[in-house]
């Protein structure tokens, strides 16, 4: 049986890069879970499909060619054969990405996927409802979390550096739009689940809480 860590929580909160080493340092493949739901957002947007029209939505699904990577632990993810791991980036597609995600047309076949690749292979992944939902037997679960501001703080550095075009505000409103939207939609919210330890990373190094999670998977998974 292969093994598995989650790790949920809300937008901004580290999540994947956290995963990303926890990964590297357990030999694990990294399954980043956002980035299928942004595809489905980014074939919506790509195709004139409003991202809340259900049932645009639905049809839509049928058509949908999504498939995944992973090299050198790096994941790739590709829409009818395209690479679009950086164009998923956008964040129009982040907002698109949280609409589409309520739908359960969208988050089942998204969710058979993740658990067709846990079943194969040791892996962490991150979103929102692994723990709660989609791998409830994984052996260490972890809610990251932090505060808004420190959140928004970090995305924002994440566009400057990228040289993209940043807004403090904009990306705190963002942040906070998707979070409501996440916790209230009624299939498989953002939700700690009951097993799952939590971690506010507001003032930890990225490298405290890999510590933290590893330490974690040793001595309780
Ligand atoms: O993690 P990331 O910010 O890339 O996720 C984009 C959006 O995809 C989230 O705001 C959320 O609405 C959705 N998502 C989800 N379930 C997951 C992962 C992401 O609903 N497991």
């Amino acid at each position: 049986m292969p093994r598995s860590i989650a790790i949920d929580g809300p937008a901004g909160a580290g999540k994947s890069t956290i995963a990303k080493k926890v990964s590297q340092k357990l030999g694990f493949i990294y399954l980043d879970t956002g980035a299928m739901y942004r595809t489905v957002a980014l074939k919506a947007i790509k195709t004139g499909i409003d991202t809340k029209n259900h049932q645009e939505l639905a049809n839509m699904m049928d058509k949908l060619d999504i498939s995944i990577s992973h090299e050198n632990n790096l994941q790739k993810i590709f829409l009818d054969g395209e690479d679009v791991s950086e164009a998923i980036r956008a964040p129009q597609v982040s907002v698109g990405a949280s609409n589409v995600a309520v739908f359960p047309e969208v988050r089942l076949k998204m969710v058979d996927l993740q658990r067709k690749i846990a079943s194969g292979i040791d892996v962490v992944m991150d979103g929102r409802d692994i723990g709660s939902y989609v791998l409830p037997a994984a052996e260490l679960k972890i809610f990251l979390t932090a505060s808004v501001d420190e959140r928004a703080r970090r995305r924002y550095e994440e566009l400057v550096q990228k040289g993209q075009p940043a807004n403090l505000e904009a990306v705190r409103d963002d942040i906070i739009f998707r979070d409501k939207n996440d916790s209230s939609r009624a299939l498989a919210p953002l939700v700690k689940a009951a097993d799952a330890i939590e971690i506010d990373s507001t003032i930890l190094t990225i490298d405290e809480v890999v510590e933290k999670i590893l330490y974690f998977y040793k001595n309780y998974a």
